[in-house]
């Protein structure tokens, strides 16, 4: 009888033990650590954005391969996806780079950075932009590529590359109003000054209006959300790979005028955004006021190497803060 009980309080510890482990594999984010996919493998999205979709986050971003080599565009962009934004299925690749001597705009060895997906609820395709630079040119075309799918993995169908209003467009992200007007953010004027342009119903192509923001503040790795009316910027300087300090500004719309608030960064390394550069701000559906800063760690020498830094970003009165955790969870 003893030996019973014994046996049967073992059972019961060691089942809240797997519970309570597995709970914490499921809650915990571990920025710059290796972030397994459900094969085990180092995802691999970098400069990346997250679509939300009927209860599944989908995360795009650059396939890199090891070594240098990986800061060119030897494959295309990567989808993985997950119900909690911890446990991510490989999707494969949504959109792959040309062959090459195809001498397409995206054949293999140009440069294809910060794809953004967004969902186009009217024509009910998914539309994928990128910065693109043309093979064997460096950064010089200062171009954005257009994708479209009808199905959110892909695969996706280049459309065509073009120079946004004719204007030069680097570093970008896409950011989708209340009313479904979409916005393209970019760096232009050789990174100097943002541009924020409104895109065509179908978000395929730019309708001519847009404004200049921040002009001469060399703004790179844009990321915009909307959180209580206000329109937030999250971005970064401009030192190639190296990291810099973010910068954060606030508008009561998106044409401005934008107010600058500072580096929202705090905590150890927080003059260099934590090691880490912007990408993307996802707001976590079934929580009522998270936030998650997603930003990339760089590691041009073994590129596929690149770690994630995503945090909570907390408010201040209405300025943003990312304070630096070792790992946080949810809730
Ligand atoms: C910084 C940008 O944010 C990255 O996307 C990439 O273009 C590097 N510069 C290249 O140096």
């Amino acid at each position: 009888m003893k030996n019973l009980s014994y046996t049967f309080i073992i059972l019961i510890l060691a089942f809240l033990y797997a519970a309570c482990s597995s709970n914490n594999h499921q809650s915990v984010f571990h920025p710059k650590g290796l972030w397994l996919d459900n094969n085990g493998v180092h995802i691999n999205a970098h400069g990346g954005g997250m679509l939300y979709n009927n209860g599944i986050y989908y995360w795009f971003g650059e396939h890199k391969i090891e070594g240098e080599a990986g800061n060119i565009a030897h494959v295309g962009v990567h989808c993985y996806s997950s119900e909690n934004l911890q446990e991510w299925t490989d999707e494969g690749i949504a959109l792959s780079v040309a062959p090459e001597g195809s001498g397409s705009d995206i054949e293999k060895g140009c440069i294809l950075e910060r794809p953004k997906v967004v969902y186009n609820a009217a024509t009910k395709k998914y539309v994928m932009w990128f910065h693109l630079e043309l093979k064997g040119e460096e950064y010089s075309a200062a171009r954005s590529g257009v994708a479209i799918s009808d199905k959110i993995t892909g695969p996706y169908n280049f459309i065509r590359s073009l120079r946004p209003n004719g204007e030069m467009a680097r570093d970008m992200t896409v950011f989708i109003d209340d009313d479904a007007t979409a916005y393209h953010i970019f760096s232009s004027e050789d990174n100097k000054t943002t541009h924020i342009a409104e895109l065509s119903d179908d978000y395929l192509s730019h309708t001519g209006k847009y404004v200049r923001v921040f002009p001469e503040r060399y703004m790179e790795a844009p990321a915009v959300f909307k959180r209580n009316g206000n329109y937030y910027f999250i971005g970064s300087g401009c030192t190639g790979w190296a990291p810099n300090a973010a910068r954060s500004a606030i508008a009561q719309s998106i044409w401005g005028p934008w107010t600058e608030l500072g580096n929202p960064c705090r905590g150890e390394n927080a003059e260099l955004t934590f090691g880490a550069q912007s990408t993307y701000v996802q707001k976590v559906h079934g929580k009522e006021d998270l936030y998650i800063f997603m930003a990339d760690e760089w590691r041009p020498e073994n590129a596929i190497d690149g770690r994630y830094v995503w945090l909570p970003i907390s408010f201040e009165e209405e300025k943003p803060v990312i304070n630096w955790q070792t790992e946080w969870k949810m809730d």
